[in-house]
C-alpha cells in the first residue's frame, strides 16, 4: 500500500487544477449590463452549476467564453491559454465545446453526419488532402465513423444514426448535442439548459451521462433552472444575477443563501 497516499494526493492536486479562469468580464448591450465584472474559476473534473434568474447573463457568459460574442473587457484563460478574441472554431479546438439553449444541430443532416462534422480531424480539411491524401482521408473517415457510432451507442441513440436530426425528439436532440461536444474532444463542456423542456426519463439519461464526464477527464458548466438536477450533479454552484456573481458554494449552501431565495421570490 506504500505510495497509495501519495497517489491520492497527486490525484487531489490534479483534480483541483484550474482549467478555466474568467476574470472581471464586462459586457453591455445598450443600457443592459449582461456581465458586470464577472469572475470565476472552473477546475479539472468539476461539474459546476450556473444558476440565476432569466436575463442574469448566464448564456452571455457562455457566448463570451466560446467566442460567439466579444466582451467589452476582462480576461479568460483555458489551460493558461488566452481565449478571448479567438474565433468559436479556434476555441473549440482548444477544448471548449458547448450546447446552445436553442440547440444548433444541422437538422436536415443525419444524426451520424452531425457527429462526424464535430470531429476535429475532418478529412479533406487541408487542401493537400484533396489531391494527395485520399487514402489517408478514407482511413480517417472510417475511424471517425467507428468513433461516432461508439459515442452514439454510449448515449443510447445508436439506432437513430441514419435518421435526420430533425426527426428526433427534443430530448434526443439535446443528447445528440452533448455527443457532438464529446466528438469535438472537449475537455470543458458548457451545457446551456441541457434538461429543460424534456421528459423525465430523458432527464435521467442526460444527468447520468453528465455525471460520468469527470471520470473521462472532463469538466462541465451547466446552466439550468431545474434546481433538483443541479443539486444532483454539481459539486459547486455559482449564482449570478444582473451580470454579477452573487455567491457560490455547494448546491445546499447556495440553495439556502438568503440572496438566492430573495432573487427567486422577486
Ligand atoms: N445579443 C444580444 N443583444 C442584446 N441584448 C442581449 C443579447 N444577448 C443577451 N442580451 C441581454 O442581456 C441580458 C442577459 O441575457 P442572457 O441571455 O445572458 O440571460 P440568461 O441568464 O441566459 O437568461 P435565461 O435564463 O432567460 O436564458 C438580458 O437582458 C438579455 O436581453
Ligand atoms: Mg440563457
Amino acid at each position: 500500500m506504500k505510495g497509495q497516499g501519495a497517489r491520492d494526493r497527486t490525484f487531489c492536486v490534479l483534480k483541483m487544477k484550474e482549467l478555466l479562469t474568467v476574470k472581471n468580464l464586462n459586457k453591455h448591450f445598450d443600457g443592459i449590463k449582461a456581465l458586470d465584472d464577472f469572475s470565476c474559476t472552473i477546475n479539472q473534473n468539476e461539474i459546476v452549476g450556473l444558476i440565476g434568474p432569466n436575463g442574469a447573463g448566464k448564456s452571455t457568459l457562455f457566448n463570451v467564453i466560446t467566442g460567439f460574442i466579444q466582451s467589452d473587457s476582462g480576461l479568460a484563460h483555458f489551460k493558461e491559454r488566452k481565449v478571448l478574441g479567438k474565433s468559436p472554431n479556434k476555441i473549440s479546438k482548444l477544448g471548449i465545446s458547448r450546447i446552445f439553449q436553442n440547440l444548433r444541430l444541422i437538422r436536415q443532416m443525419t444524426v451520424l453526419e452531425n457527429v462526424l462534422l464535430s470531429f476535429k480531424n475532418q478529412p479533406g480539411e487541408e487542401l493537400g488532402n484533396i489531391f494527395f491524401k485520399q487514402k489517408l482521408s478514407g482511413k480517417i473517415e472510417n475511424e471517425n465513423r467507428t468513433r461516432a457510432m461508439a459515442l452514439l451507442k454510449g448515449a443510447g441513440i445508436a439506432e437513430k444514426a441514419n435518421d435526420l436530426a430533425n426527426n428526433m425528439s427534443y430530448g434526443q436532440q439535446k443528447l445528440l448535442s452533448i455527443v457532438c461536444c464529446l466528438a469535438a474532444g472537449a475537455e470543458l463542456l458548457l451545457l446551456d439548459e441541457p434538461v429543460a423542456g424534456i421528459a423525465p426519463e430523458m432527464i435521467e439519461k442526460i444527468l447520468t451521462i453528465i455525471t460520468g464526464l469527470p471520470q473521462q477527464g472532463k469538466a462541465v458548466i451547466i446552466i439550468e433552472h431545474n434546481m433538483d438536477a443541479i443539486s444532483r450533479v454539481c459539486n459547486r454552484v455559482v449564482f449570478m444575477d444582473a451580470g454579477q456573481k452573487v455567491c457560490e458554494g455547494t448546491p445546499e449552501e447556495v440553495r439556502n443563501d438568503p440572496q438566492v431565495i430573495e432573487a427567486y421570490l422577486d
